[in-house]
């Protein structure tokens, strides 16, 4: 009987919905059974205490790997909004800024305000990704992907998640919850950050 190839399992350190949505779908062709964290049984909280979002996406695709008891690959993103303006904030709390459970409608009315007055050419601001993989041999690799637009004056669009309503990306004329998820796939910051990583794990399966 011809022995078939087990595929080998990509897991990701991640529970957020929309994340999670994005990834598979620019991953979808690649040869490997994709689970989330949650789907292998491991939900641990993963403290992000690094200073970069380089850092917290290596502590996190750490502590998934190390709970993995099966042989896997992990990825890790952390990822954020960062608002020239602002001095850069919400950036790496972006997801805990003004508390992690406080509805987005929220947070972007609040972004808003505080730009209140600044002219278009001042409301610069970019999503940020970095990706860590954790390969079965313990390597670490990671990937950087950024999308620069402006603030908006007002949430527009429903799809996406997080910050895109008052992400605008001037050159298309549209909030990023205005695109499609492939239109925004092909741009965003998460999607730059995954070929690149999607081209480390080709050479390795
Ligand atoms: P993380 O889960 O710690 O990486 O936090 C990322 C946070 O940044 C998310 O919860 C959102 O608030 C924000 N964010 C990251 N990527 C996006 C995006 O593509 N659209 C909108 N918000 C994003």
């Amino acid at each position: 009987m011809k022995e078939t190839k087990r595929k080998e399992k990509l897991v990701f350190a991640t529970g957020n919905a929309g994340k999670l949505r994005e990834i598979r779908k620019i991953l979808a062709d690649l040869d490997m059974e994709i689970l989330s964290a949650k789907e292998m049984g491991i939900e641990i909280p993963v403290e992000e205490n690094g200073a970069t979002f380089e850092e917290n996406a290596i502590l996190k695709a750490k502590a998934i790997a190390e709970a993995c008891t099966e042989t896997v690959t992990v990825l890790a993103d952390d990822s954020g909004l960062e608002i020239d303006y602002l001095h850069k904030e919400p950036g790496i709390y972006s997801a805990r800024y003004m508390g992690e459970d406080t509805p987005y409608s929220i947070k972007n009315a609040n972004l808003v305000e505080r730009l209140n007055g600044v002219p278009d050419e001042e409301r610069t601001a970019r999503f940020v990704c970095v990706i860590a993989a954790v390969f079965p041999d313990g390597e670490t690799k990671t990937a950087h992907g950024v999308i620069e637009g402006r603030i908006g004056y007002e949430e527009k669009g429903t799809n996406g998640f997080g910050y895109d309503p008052i992400f605008y990306l001037p050159a298309l004329g549209r909030t990023s919850a205005e695109l499609s998820d492939d239109e925004k796939n092909e741009i965003s910051h998460r999607g730059k950050a995954l070929r690149q990583i999607k081209k480390e794990l080709e050479k390795r399966i």
